[in-house]
This record gives C-alpha cells, structure tokens and sequence, in this order.
C-alpha cells in the first residue's frame, strides 16, 4: 500500500451531537497505526445515523477524498436508528459478503450477540469500505479478524 488517504466515519445520533465522547474514531485510528508500517492521512468524521448523510459522507470520502479504505464504526445492530450497512449498500459496487463473514464468526467468539451486527463491506470505485460495531472493543477484535485481507484488497482495487 502506498500512502494513501484513510476515512474513519463515526456514525452515532450522541457522539454527533455531543452527548458522547466519540471513541470509535480514535480507536479505529490507534489500531491502524500500530497495524500498518506504510504512512497514511486520516480523514474523520462523526455524523448521525441518517442514511442519506451516511451515504452523501461515503461518497464524499470515496470521490472526492480518493480514500483506499473506509472504516465506519456504528449504527450496525437492529435498532430502528441502525441504518449504515443500508447506506453503504447503496454506495457500493460490490459486495465483499466474506469480510462480514469472518468479522461475524470471529466475533462470536467474544460474545454471544456479535450476530446482532447487519455489518457489511465493499467497494465503490478504488475505495473499500468496512462497517464496524460500535463499541470500541469491537473494533480491534473484528479488524484483527479480517487485515491480512484488507492491504492486498487495496492494492487489487486500486
Ligand atoms: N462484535 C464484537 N466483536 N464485539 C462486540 O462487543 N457487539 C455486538 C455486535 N458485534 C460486539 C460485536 C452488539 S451488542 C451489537 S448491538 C452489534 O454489534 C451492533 O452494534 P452497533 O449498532 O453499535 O454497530
């Protein structure tokens, strides 16, 4: 991977309003630090779960921004409010349904209501996307699951 630009997307009604510390941001970019040697810019944002945002910052970071990856943590589960994997199906041109997969059946092994999470992953032009929980914990234990992946299928996409 070359240097490239990395989108980190919180998507949460509190942490946008500032009821609540945004964690999931900050934790997806430590655990991309410590696990990439290659020099990247971030680019975050911390937005509602509002669909038509979700997909108008998806677009942004993937168009206009050129971002080879794009992390976003929350608004995954079955609440009503949940909508991110909705809006990053819209984006996307392809579905990588075995991300999902193994972020899904690795996580079980943490607890039992990792199949509450609708997360999905794919991609739109040379960006891959990747919904994560939104609990910061889910974050390493679901990127742990799925990295050795993720370089090659940025470099594939590019
Ligand atoms: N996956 C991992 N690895 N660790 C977790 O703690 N929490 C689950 C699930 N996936 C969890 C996880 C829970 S409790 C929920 S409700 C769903 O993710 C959806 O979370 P979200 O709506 O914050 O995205």
């Amino acid at each position: 991977m070359q240097k490239i630009n990395i989108g980190f997307i919180t998507v949460s009604d509190r942490a946008s309003r500032g009821e609540y510390e945004d964690l999931g941001g900050p934790a997806m970019q430590v655990w991309l630090k410590n696990a990439l040697k290659n020099d990247w810019n971030p680019v975050a944002r911390v937005i509602e779960d509002e669909q038509s945002l979700i997909e108008q910052t998806l677009i942004e970071l993937a168009d206009e921004f050129k971002c080879g990856l794009i992390l976003t943590t929350g608004g995954t589960g079955p609440a009503k409010r949940d909508v991110t994997p909705e809006a990053t199906a819209a984006v996307c041109d392809k579905i990588l349904d075995g991300f999902a997969e193994q972020m899904r059946a690795v996580s079980l092994k943490y607890v039992p209501t990792a199949i509450l999470s609708r997360q999905i992953a794919g991609t739109r032009g040379s960006s891959l996307i990747i919904n994560l929980p939104g609990k910061p914990s889910a974050i390493g234990e679901c990127l742990e699951a799925i990295f050795p992946a993720v370089p090659y299928c940025v470099d594939l996409i590019e």
